[in-house]
């Protein structure tokens, strides 16, 4: 008990700056490190669902597709909390949470429709009332017809990660 206690001791303290919570699926040389969790949704194409460089963890823009089967939840609150919902799930897969959250970008087929929606689940998600940047911009098009889709960029602190 006594030993391995010591030994986390040790690996906490020599841990690298920014090591994310979790084994990379690909590391760059430069360290862009690369992440696919298997219980996150797949890829739809040639792309991965997050990146982390450094303190910073991209994550791709996500929709509102269940994990469990990658079927699209149904049109509306669902569709759009469960976007969200894949955000968040790949932030705290690299060690941030919602606050850590710097920046949301959402992208949305019906502004008029879909806004008031997208605000009613990020007043959920950030319990707080104290929410990030965001920029939502009303684009014509979506993969696969898609209504909403957000793409969120948060810090994991000088330290790196919290969770290693
Ligand atoms: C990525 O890594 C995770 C965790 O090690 C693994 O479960 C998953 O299958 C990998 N995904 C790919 C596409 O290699
Ligand atoms: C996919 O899974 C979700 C919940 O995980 C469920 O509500 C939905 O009905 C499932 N859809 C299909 C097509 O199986
Ligand atoms: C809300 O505030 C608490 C305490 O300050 C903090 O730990 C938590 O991360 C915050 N949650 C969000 C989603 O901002």
């Amino acid at each position: 008990m006594k030993f391995s206690t010591t030994l986390l001791a040790l690996a906490t303290a020599f841990a690298a700056p920014f090591v994310a919570a979790q084994q990379a699926n690909f590391t760059s040389p430069l360290g862009v490190e690369i992440y696919n969790p298997a219980d996150g949704i797949d890829a739809t194409g040639p792309w991965s669902l997050m990146s982390v460089a450094g303190n910073t963890v991209y994550v791709a823009g996500m929709r509102g597709i269940y994990p469990s089967n990658n079927s699209m939840a149904e049109v509306g609150y669902p569709r759009i909390k469960q976007a969200f919902l894949n955000m968040q799930y790949l932030a705290e897969y690299a060690g941030a949470e919602l606050a850590d959250c710097s920046r949301v970008v959402v992208y949305t087929t019906d502004m008029f429709r879909y806004r008031p929606i997208v605000n009613a689940v990020q007043e959920e998600l950030w319990k707080n009332g104290t929410y990030p940047p965001r920029t939502i911009i009303e684009v014509s098009r979506l993969n696969q017809d898609d209504i909403v889709e957000v793409e969120g960029t948060f810090y994991l602190g000088t330290g790196g990660a919290k969770y290693v």
